[in-house]
């Protein structure tokens, strides 16, 4: 378990922000059945969420900047500081109340990733990591899985949703390409989890394209302080600029890359 200063920060705005969200949840459900659907509910929960992470952290860490996915960037009189935030990952399945969706909190210092938080109010699960000192699931610590034969391993994958149709014949390529070789695809809708699973070897390998730095950036430091490799799509260290994401062990990162790189 990580104890220091700066993570008992963040697992006190995510604990804080996810127990709101969680019975925001709640009422998502209730609302399914209603004839307006939980839409403007579910806009209302994640700006919620995000209000009390701004709050909270602004509050430990004064004068840190933020990148956040309602508000975009609060600069900051600290500059050597950001925090990344997703109020709501997955807030599709939130939306129609499947109990897969998280909070994101992620910390750089002059522009490196340097902690990074995952928690899911469905469950209570909390994924965290700081540099150096590898990456624990609540008290336990997290190592990625070692299959090293793709054809036996559970890769997820982001699909992009129909707004997003200039995406479709890629992803469509990427998953013809994937399919041949790999043992097995899920598609969790959540990407800051999605990572948080290869964190923790439930997931061999995972890709996604199109994404912000708020989805990703804590769980490329969980991946890899629990010894995962993670790049963007085309190899590189882009994933925050690119948005793209390919992640696995040593091996599978390698053989999952090669089959959708570009
Ligand atoms: P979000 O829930 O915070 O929007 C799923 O493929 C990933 O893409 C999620 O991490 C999701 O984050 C992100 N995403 C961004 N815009 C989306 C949208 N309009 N519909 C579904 N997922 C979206
Ligand atoms: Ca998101």
């Amino acid at each position: 378990m990580l104890r220091s200063a700066l993570m008992n920060v963040m697992t006190a705005a995510a604990l804080k922000a996810g127990r709101v969200l969680k019975r925001d949840f709640g009422e998502v459900e209730n609302l399914q059945v209603s004839i307006k659907g939980p839409g403007d509910f579910v806009t209302a929960a994640d700006r919620r969420s995000e209000k009390i992470l701004v709050e909270e952290l602004s509050k430990a860490r004064p004068g840190y900047g933020f990148v956040l996915e309602e508000s975009g960037r609060i600069e900051a009189t600290d500059k050597t500081h950001v925090w990344y935030i997703d109020p709501l990952d997955g807030t599709t399945n939130f939306l129609h109340g499947l109990p897969i969706f998280a909070i994101s909190i992620a910390l750089a210092r002059e522009g490196k990733i340097v902690a990074g938080l995952v928690h899911n109010p469905a469950t209570g699960d909390t994924y965290a990591a700081e540099k150096g000192q590898g990456a624990y699931l609540n008290n336990r610590r997290l190592r990625v899985a070692a299959r090293r034969n793709i054809s036996e391993c559970l890769i997820g994958c982001g699909i992009p949703h129909i707004g997003k149709s200039k995406e479709h014949p890629r992803f469509q390529a990427d998953l013809k390409a994937v399919m041949a070789r790999a043992g097995n695809l899920r598609r969790l809708g959540s990407a800051a989890l999605d990572l948080c699973f290869v964190a923790s070897g439930s997931y061999d390998g995972f890709w996604e394209r199109d994404l912000k730095p708020w989805d990703i950036a804590a769980g490329i430091i969980i991946i890899r302080e629990g010894g995962g490799f993670v790049t963007d799509t085309e190899g590189g260290e882009e994933m925050l600029a690119k948005g793209s994401i390919c992640a696995g062990n040593e091996a599978i990162h390698r053989d999952l890359l090669a089959l959708i790189r570009g």
